[in-house]
């Protein structure tokens, strides 16, 4: 098996005969629009073969410049919010050990996140810890005015040039942002850091193999070629040629519009494996954002399992039935542990003694998956062979490519975010931001 797969029987058997195949001509019409460049939001679709395209002096500059950070710093800070941080995240954590990285065992920084929040115990207690480190920053922000970022990095930059000297911070201080304007590129340009561009046509949400992902990823000491090398392999697999019973994103976009037409508003992301957390969060800005307009869109929810068992069991199995779920099973971990004998026997689990734990989590999972069809909930099952930076480029391009062509079908446009802009402008009304004094008299008017 070398490539993630897509099981999908136990959501069909929800719907209606011939709902998928009436949703084949605009599938296939949305992945060929996707591929031309003529579908509604085109001037974002540099994403589309980004893994193809990437060179090979782009992923060396990229690695060169994380060994520098690697050399020179115990810790890297990532600033960035959004699609500016998930993705890079989402694999750091996915491919890291979940224990080690906390002591930095010396061989890899300590890769820490922030910018993505604006809590002020979050932003003392991060340059608490990290008073007396070799700390180095990548500022990610391809507007380079993002509040949640720009705060973070004057605080970062500050108390970098402080501890480490202005020379070692214009070292250890790396910006991608946008080629020409914002914040951050006009100050990367002025102190003279190294700098990478995100590229004008892909958007935030969509930016996990630019410098946006690949440098932090580098920067943890994961393998960038094999990550692009699995999206591009995704990429193939999923053009407008490959047959739709073989092709895993048009398949899964066709699915997720069928059960949404049949009333299944919800969909959950479960994963059995603690590392795949923040994937969740990652897929949850991807669909969230892209289809989430117009007053529609299947609302993504997550979970991670058995953890919500113990809390969202109990609702997934019996609430309301608007809910179908989406399984990302990995088959082999990458540890053995057997399950421990104990003479007393009071928890009565002795029967497991010597089996695998993996062999546990897999029949809770199998276990789960019969309970929710049995209480109503159509389950799709994503398996990936193994944990590892090919597979998880492969995930990460499927989940891209399938909610370009599922967004389209859905009639909204993928690639734009209006809605996001709303809470801006009323923070800034709210706190007097110069130019907004307009909005400031109405909003007071409200409160
Ligand atoms: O997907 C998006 O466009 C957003 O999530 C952005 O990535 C996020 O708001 C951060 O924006 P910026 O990179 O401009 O700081």
């Amino acid at each position: 098996m070398n490539t993630i797969s897509l099981e999908s029987g136990k959501a069909e058997q929800f719907l209606a005969a011939g709902a998928i195949e009436a949703l084949l001509p605009q599938v296939e019409a949305a992945n060929r629009a996707l591929e031309d460049g003529t579908c509604a939001g085109n001037d974002f679709l540099g994403w589309m073969h980004l893994p193809s395209s990437i060179t090979a002096e782009h992923l060396a500059d990229l690695k060169a410049t994380a060994e520098v950070l690697r050399a020179n710093c115990d810790t890297i800070v990532v600033a960035g919010i959004g699609g500016s941080y998930l993705g890079a995240r989402a694999v750091i954590e996915a491919l890291g050990n979940q224990f080690e990285w906390l002591t930095n065992n010396g061989e890899n920084p300590v890769m820490l996140f922030a910018g993505n929040n604006i809590g002020e115990d979050y932003l003392a207690e991060l340059c608490e810890y990290l008073k007396g480190r070799r700390f180095g920053v990548i500022n990610i922000s391809k507007s380079g005015t993002t509040t949640e970022t720009a705060l973070a990095f004057r605080l970062l930059k500050k108390q970098c040039e402080d501890q480490r000297g202005l020379e070692m911070a214009r070292k250890v201080i790396v910006a991608v942002t946008d080629a020409k304007k914002g914040a951050a590129r006009v100050t990367a340009d002025k102190e003279g850091y190294k700098s990478f561009i995100i590229p004008d046509n892909v958007g935030g949400r969509f930016s996990v193999l630019t410098p946006v992902g690949l440098l932090p990823i580098a920067c943890a000491g994961f393998d960038i070629e094999a990550l692009v090398k699995g999206a591009a392999d995704m990429e193939k697999a999923t053009a407008p040629e490959v047959p739709f019973a073989e092709n895993l994103a048009a398949r899964y976009a066709a699915l997720r519009n069928a059960l949404y037409n049949a009333g299944k508003k919800i969909e959950i992301l479960a994963n059995y494996q603690p590392k795949l957390h923040s994937m969740n969060e990652w897929w949850k800005q991807l669909y969230g954002e892209s289809e989430g307009k117009g007053g529609k869109g299947i609302f993504p929810a997550a979970v991670d399992l058995t953890t919500d068992l113990h809390s969202m069991g109990q609702w997934i199995q019996d609430g309301e039935r608007t809910i179908f779920e989406t399984v990302i099973s990995v088959a082999q971990p990458r540890h053995t542990v057997l399950f421990p004998h104990d003479e007393e026997n009071l928890d009565g689990l002795n029967f497991l003694e010597g089996r695998r734990v993996d062999e546990v989590n897999k029949m809770a999972e199998l276990g789960t998956q019969l309970a929710h069809v049995d209480g109503g909930v159509p389950n799709l099952r994503i398996v990936m062979p193994e944990l590892n930076a090919y597979y998880l480029g492969q995930l990460i391009y499927f989940f891209e490519r399938a909610c370009g062509i599922s967004g389209l079908v859905l009639g909204v446009n993928p690639f734009d975010q209006p809605g996001v802009e709303a809470y801006k402008k009323n923070m800034f009304a709210l706190l007097g931001k110069p130019g907004y004094e307009a909005e400031t008299a109405a909003i007071r008017e409200r409160i």
